[in-house]
């Protein structure tokens, strides 16, 4: 087998974060690009000569020249075993359970989560550990050092490795096998939940609509709810990934799963209505005519998670990010559970979940997880709801209405003001940082500011410090603010206000219920004054 060096120059503009690298596929077109990435990561990695490696995608254009150039250099780089999922699909938690089930080094997962795909769409490359979770920042950094030295790289020469048979192949002396994306995942989540519970459910005739989104989940979908479960065929929908999705974008909420939300605003509105993003770690759960907000998910979730046999005696404890509303700390508070508040960022988890101070951990934009794998994940998600929904024979509206009378209702809306200058939004936060000192006192709207700080962050295990990650303001017990800057789009940005009010009164029109606490917000924020009339405004 010939292993050759290529040469390369650094491109500068590569930046490397926990959810990797993500940038407009032509960008990752670009010569040696993918490959100065790729060599990176290896130049960083110790002790990994004759491992194994993973290699997961959630399909999308670009997937499969990506995953032929990766094999190649993994084995120019000596692992020893490369496991890759059949046609080049395996979603995001699926990468992590093969990661830790095979006991491997680690894991590249291609994938831009839920932004669109296509030739004008986005492309990305993550890294994952051999705890199934991703890089920390500590090796994030490394790797982006590297990519702004690199000067060559290695791959092998060999023909396109055939990745629509599932078996092992032998090159040179490394094994590259190609496995089916959905087994291991189907087995795994077989031992979580009580699926003779679920299927009864479906055979009493309980209806599902769940929407792939033209993505990664499909299969998973098709075979764990249709094939195993008994769900009618054709609960599924758009379940065939396709690598521009279909021209959609493949972010399960109010917006861009659109279609699925009329379904269930219908009158042949299944009993349940779910959805994933493009690599299936995010879901959305709608029961009839009833949106399930993802902090009352998380909430019920956590009421519910010892009825789930894996978890029998294992709820440790929950989390949520800061901006995602406070439901399930009402509900720890009750079982006597620790609940913490972290950063924005699924990273933030990890040392909580790995140290059996949560089991439960969730944020407002559609993610949730436990410790059964260190990503977030959708299907586990719904089959959560699954088996809650076949143990209690309530549907979601009667149990988030009892969730809501017992412990009072937490209002919760994002919005969303994406601005095309950085610069303008960054001096936003600045000056409002800097007023936060003279706020508390304030009478503003019928409401008093009774505390404005910045939200630092100190892990509880790793004691590490996150300082700066958004603007709090407290105004009396029940009505808080949080302001920050997102740290995921691609260009300009966006600047996100959370709105939380809790009330008893638990029937009121979201608009409503945060009428008081949004107009105090804008308010302070004076939007207009720092970003301009040029502002795309989206609530969700
Ligand atoms: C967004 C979400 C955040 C999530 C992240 C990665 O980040 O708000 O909860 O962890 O995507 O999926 P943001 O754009 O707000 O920085
Ligand atoms: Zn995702």
């Amino acid at each position: 087998m010939d292993i050759f060096t290529v040469e390369t120059k650094p491109y500068l503009d590569q930046s490397f974060g926990t959810s990797g690298l993500r940038r407009k596929s032509d960008i990752f077109r670009q010569e040696n690009y993918l490959e100065n990435i790729v060599q990176s990561i290896f130049d960083s990695l110790q002790g990994f000569e004759g491992q194994t490696l993973v290699i997961g995608g959630d399909g999308r254009y670009g997937n499969n020249e990506a995953i032929q150039k990766i094999i190649k250099m993994a084995i120019a780089n000596q692992f020893g075993h490369i496991i890759v999922g059949q046609n080049g699909l395996l979603s995001t938690p699926a990468t992590s359970h093969v990661i830790t089930l095979n006991q491997a080094f680690g894991g590249i997962i291609l994938t831009a989560s839920h932004n669109p795909a296509g030739k004008n769409g986005d492309f990305g490359i993550k890294y994952n550990i051999a705890t199934g979770g991703p890089a920390p920042e500590s090796l994030t950094n490394i790797f982006i050092q590297k990519m702004h030295q690199i000067d060559r790289y290695w791959m092998i020469h060999t023909n396109d490795i055939d990745l629509s048979n599932v078996g092992e192949q032998t090159i040179g002396s490394s094994i590259v096998e190609v496995i089916d994306p959905v087994y291991d995942y189907t087995h795994y989540m077989e031992q979580i939940f009580d699926f003779n519970a679920i299927r009864k459910l479906f055979q009493k005739g309980f209806k599902m609509t769940y929407d792939a989104m033209n993505a990664v989940t499909g299969p998973y979908a098709k075979h764990i709810f249709e094939e195993v479960l008994g769900a009618q065929e054709g609960s599924v929908i758009r379940g065939t990934p396709i690598p521009d999705f279909g021209g959609i974008h493949p972010e399960p909420n109010l917006t861009y799963a659109k279609e699925l939300v009329d379904l269930a605003y219908s009158p042949s509105a299944p009993d349940l209505c779910a959805a994933s993003d493009g690599d299936g770690d995010r879901y959305m759960i709608l029961g009839k005519s009833f949106f399930v907000n993802p902090a009352d998910s998380l909430a019920i979730l956590a009421e519910n998670m010892e009825k789930i046999p894996f978890y029998k005696g294992r709820f440790y404890g929950a989390a949520r990010s800061m901006p995602t509303g406070g439901a399930v700390d009402l509900v720890c508070q009750r079982l006597k559970k620790d609940c913490y508040q972290t950063p924005t960022g699924w990273k933030f988890f990890g040392s909580l979940l790995e140290n059996q101070k949560i089991s439960l951990c969730g944020e407002e934009s559609f993610g949730a997880g436990s410790f059964h794998v260190m990503e977030k994940d959708g299907i586990w998600a719904i089959l959560c709801w699954l088996n809650i929904m076949a143990d209690t024979q309530k549907t979601p509206e009667e149990l988030v209405r009892n969730m809501w009378k017992r412990y009072g209702r937490i209002y919760n809306q994002t919005i969303n003001y994406d601005t095309d200058s950085a610069e303008k939004a960054k001096h936003l936060i600045d000056s409002l940082s800097a007023k936060l000192v003279s706020l508390p006192q304030k009478n503003i709207k019928n409401l008093t500011i009774t505390e404005a700080h910045l939200f630092d962050y100190t892990d509880p295990v790793t004691k590490a410090q996150s300082t700066n990650q958004g603007v709090l303001i407290q105004f009396g017990p029940n009505d808080q603010a949080m302001i920050r800057l997102s740290g995921t789009v691609s260009s300009g940005a966006t600047v996100k206000v959370y709105l939380h009010h809790k009330d008893t009164q638990t029937d009121l029109a979201t608009e409503k219920a945060l009428a008081t606490l949004s107009e105090a917000t804008q308010d302070i924020l004076n939007i207009p004054k720092y970003l301009g009339k040029n502002v795309r405004i989206t609530k969700t």
